[in-house]
C-alpha cells in the first residue's frame, strides 16, 4: 500500500493507505481527527469540509494522493483553544442543536470570512449554500457570521 505524507494542523503525518481513499476516512480513521463529519460521502452536504491551501473543501470528495503536498486544515487545527472569530460567534449565538453538521459549518464560514471579511446576505447564501443543516440552524448560522465579521 503507498505511503503519503500529509500535512494537517501544521504537522505532518505520514499514513499508507490506497490512493484513492477519500481524505474523510484517513483524517477520521488513521489520524483520529474526528471532529469532520461524514454525512453523504457524495460531496452533497458539507459535513466534511476541512479547508485546503485555504479554501473550503469537501474531504470526502478529494483523494488522499491528491491532498499530498497541500496545507490541510480541520477543524481541530482551526485555532488553538477555540479563540477564532467563527467559534466565537457560534458559541455567543448558540448555534448547534445536535451538533452534528457543524464543523462543517464552521469550516465554511471560517474560509468565507478569510476570503471576503465582510460579506453581504446574498454571498454569505452563497457560501454556504452547500452545507445542510438537518436541524434547521441556518438563521443562527447566518447570525454569527455576521457577528464574526466583527469581532
Ligand atoms: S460527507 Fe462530504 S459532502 Fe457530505
Ligand atoms: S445542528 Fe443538527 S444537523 Fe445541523
Amino acid at each position: 500500500m503507498p505511503t503519503f505524507n500529509l500535512k494537517i494542523n501544521n504537522k505532518t503525518h505520514t499514513v499508507e493507505a490506497d490512493m484513492d481513499t477519500p481524505l474523510l476516512w484517513v483524517l477520521r480513521d488513521h489520524i483520529d481527527l474526528v471532529g469532520t463529519k461524514f454525512g453523504c460521502g457524495i460531496g452533497q452536504c458539507g459535513a466534511c469540509t476541512v479547508h485546503v491551501d485555504g479554501d473550503a473543501m469537501r474531504s470526502c470528495l478529494l483523494q488522499v494522493s491528491q491532498a499530498e503536498g497541500m496545507e490541510i486544515t480541520t477543524i481541530e487545527g482551526l485555532s488553538d483553544d477555540g479563540d477564532h472569530p467563527v467559534q466565537k460567534a457560534w458559541l455567543k449565538h448558540d448555534v448547534p442543536q445536535c451538533g452534528y453538521c457543524q464543523s462543517g459549518q464552521i469550516m465554511s464560514a471560517a474560509a468565507l470570512l478569510k476570503s471576503n471579511p465582510n460579506p453581504s446576505d446574498e454571498e454569505i447564501d452563497a457560501a454556504m449554500d452547500g452545507n445542510i443543516c438537518r436541524c434547521g440552524t441556518y438563521v443562527r448560522i447566518k447570525q454569527a457570521i455576521k457577528t464574526a465579521s466583527k469581532l
